[in-house]
């Protein structure tokens, strides 16, 4: 069986796929590495919890992100196009799903074209994947062709996963199809990185004669006050989406590691590197207590840099697939032409 089949309330199989090993993330490492580097950081995983996903929607419902409302408008209007790269009988694996708004929308596609699927969503919490792939379920109303599965993990534990005999799929298919929304692709901390893990993925498929395909959304917006709009740290539902990092920390320490009160956080917009940076920034002088027994301190606005998002255009992403060796193959743009793009690599 592919991994740990978990026992859920929801009509649909959840697998766990947590390596023991090297796919599996310490946290708690990362954090005590994180806030000892020059500059400070802490992983963006922090942010993804139940309660950071419930918080993620909120913010991505906000008039100003621009994102999810361009994501649908090309999923709605290019949906049968999108699902025509999917082959029938063939593997679709969501890279870090969330809270599954959009995939609807080509799920019931695949299904209209008479397409039998064995669909796979990803994510790192596990309540909040148990509840969207159940409201998925519900919303495609009991669909007869496209399996809904979920898997609890990393993106590395799902390399790994695809990477293991026991993890292949008794599906007899000839082609993997990653589908990666919502813009996460630019989470990656460099271009570099995104390349990496898209060549892993890739590596692994291959190992087993798979054919992979990626689906990707990326924003390519290049328009700075939009940008900068979309992540104002004065919108009350980013900064709480972003806080619920620290309260993470906090969480996981089993500590008051981080008093709230004493932090906010600010984003800026490089036009240069096309990338956004989100930082916690204490509103005083702070004092920090890691796990490693190590004392940190953080004067007022010294800040430690939560996540990223880069607005990758298509020369950057062409890149991005090169160096995974990949190729470009199509792009579905939203109306205006200068948002969010949909590639087959
Ligand atoms: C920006 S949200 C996008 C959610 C959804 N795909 C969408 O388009 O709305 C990023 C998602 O990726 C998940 N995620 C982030 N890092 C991950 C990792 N290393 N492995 C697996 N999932 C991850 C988060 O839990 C979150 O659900």
């Amino acid at each position: 069986m592919p991994g740990i089949e978990i026992h859920n309330t929801c009509d649909c199989r959840v697998y766990d796929i947590r390596q023991q090993g090297q796919g599996s993330i310490d946290l708690c490492g990362e954090i005590n590495y994180g806030l000892s580097s020059k500059p400070p950081s802490l992983p963006s995983l922090l942010l993804w919890n139940e309660e950071g996903l419930r918080r993620f929607d909120k913010f991505a419902h906000t008039p100003s992100y621009y994102l999810h409302d361009k994501e649908l408008e090309i999923l709605q209007r290019r949906s049968c196009e999108i699902a025509a790269v999917v082959p029938t009988g063939s593997i679709l694996v969501e890279l870090g799903c969330g809270s599954l708004q959009k995939t609807g929308q080509l799920l019931r596609a695949l299904e209209k074209q008479g397409k039998s699927i064995r669909y796979y969503a990803l994510d790192v919490s596990l309540q909040g994947l148990t509840s969207s792939v159940g409201q998925l379920y519900k919303e495609l109303s009991n669909p007869s062709l496209v399996e809904i599965i979920g898997l609890w993990g990393t993106y590395d534990d799902c390399v790994s996963w695809i990477s293991t005999p026991s993890g292949q799929d008794p599906v007899e298919t000839s082609t993997i199809t990653f589908l990666w929304m919502g813009n996460s692709i630019s989470n990656m901390e460099k271009p570099s990185d995104a390349s990496a893990l898209l060549s892993k993925f890739k590596q692994a498929s291959e190992a087993f004669s798979l054919r992979s395909q990626f689906l990707i959304a990326a924003d390519a917006c290049e328009d700075a006050d939009m940008v900068q709009d979309a992540y104002d740290c004065q919108t009350a539902a980013l900064k709480a989406f972003i806080l619920n990092g620290l309260s993470h920390v906090n969480d996981l320490m089993g500590d008051t590691v981080f008093h709230l009160e004493d932090w906010s956080c600010e984003s800026e917009f490089d036009p240069e590197k096309s990338q956004l940076e989100v930082y916690y920034t204490p509103l005083r002088d702070v004092t920090v207590n890691g796990a490693d027994g190590e004392t940190y301190h953080f004067s007022k606005g010294h800040r430690i840099r939560a996540i990223c998002s880069g607005k990758w255009g298509r020369k950057l992403m062409f890149e991005v697939a090169s160096a995974a060796g990949l190729q470009m193959n199509h792009a579905w743009g939203d109306c205006a032409g200068l948002y969010c793009k949909f590639i087959s690599l």
